[in-house]
């Protein structure tokens, strides 16, 4: 577990690239270059009350002069991208964080499908495919036309890319059941989007190995149904015990008795909060872990166990 330096940035420049869609350039005031980042890496960034939340790097990860997000005003949000998209103009600092990438791209045969702005991974992740040849296909659904997210792809996957728009009567429509059915079994598939999609993709990919199917997620899946209940923390350098009650996460008890432990989304996303675990049944109830990392390694801030879990600490 480690924290993550956080840069002070200053905005280059922005774009506007649709009514509600920003792309926000940032560079170091001093620095010729910035942390290098690897395709599918995000960013936290750290809003004006203090709350954290993360974007992807849509910039191209062999140019580390600056870095790139893009940003899609959502009105019923939780503030962050509007005040990202009336706040952020040139010359404004900004938090930055070092990169982080929790959507690892596999060196193999890939299909990418996004659906709206959970483009934005994506394109950096297409690109690196392209170079290599080993971009299969690339889908991309959106209500309304995104012609500079397209003319972006374009530039890399012409040949691949498929694009839906759901306001457009004449638009194809992607056809998951087909696309799924047709495919190689030896794809890897990467995909970021709409909740709806991410689910409709999981559940036709049921019978795929879990290793070859990706997702990215920037806000938690919530289990209405999940019901709570305490247990404790084991300590392994210290043998302490600390009681976790049913509303509270292990992060909130470590930080009361006096752990510093570092923290950003505070919803299982990001992955700030990732500790190593000796022992214990634990409840995984993040979306960045695999099923391998998950051996071993948990959320903090909100996976649970049942009894009693003992942490790397
Ligand atoms: S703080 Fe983001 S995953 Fe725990």
């Amino acid at each position: 577990m480690s924290a993550r330096i956080i840069m002070k940035l200053h905005v280059e420049r922005r774009d506007q690239l649709d009514d509600d869609l920003v792309r926000i350039w940032l560079k170091h005031p001093l620095k010729p270059h910035l942390p290098a980042w690897s395709p599918g890496a995000h960013v936290d960034l750290r809003l004006e009350d203090g709350k954290i939340r993360q974007y992807s790097l849509t910039s191209d990860p062999q140019d580390l002069s600056r870095y790139a997000i893009t940003v899609k005003r959502e009105n019923d949000g939780r503030g962050g991208s509007s005040w990202i998209h009336e706040y952020l103009i040139e010359g404004v600092e900004a938090r930055v964080s070092t990169p982080r990438n929790n959507f690892v791209l596999s060196e193999t045969r890939s299909l990418l499908i996004a659906g709206g702005v959970g483009v934005t991974p994506l394109i950096s992740m297409g690109q690196a495919l392209n170079e290599k040849n080993l971009l299969y296909a690339f889908h991309f659904c959106s209500r309304r036309r995104q012609s500079n997210v397209e003319r972006d792809l374009k530039n890399f996957c012409d040949s691949t890319l498929s694009t839906y728009v759901s306001d457009e009567p004449k638009s194809p429509r992607l056809d998951l059941v087909a696309l799924i059915g047709s495919l190689p079994r030896d794809l890897h598939i990467y995909c970021c989007g709409p909740k709806r999609l991410m689910a409709e993709v999981k559940e036709l990919t049921n019978d795929w190995n879990p290793k070859q199917i990706h997702f990215e997620f920037f806000s938690t899946e919530i289990d209405e149904n999940y019901k709570p209940e305490p247990f404790n923390v084991i300590i392994s350098s210290t043998g302490q015990t600390l009681r976790v009650p049913e509303n509270h996460s292990i992060l909130d008890m470590l930080r009361m008795a006096g752990h510093i432990i570092p923290s950003s989304c505070r919803q299982g996303v990001c992955g700030t909060c990732e500790c190593v675990y000796r022992s214990g049944d634990v409840i995984h109830r993040d979306s960045v872990l695999s099923p391998d990392a998950r051996q071993n390694r948990m959320m903090l801030c909100v996976s649970r166990a049942r009894g009693s879990v003992t942490l790397d600490l």
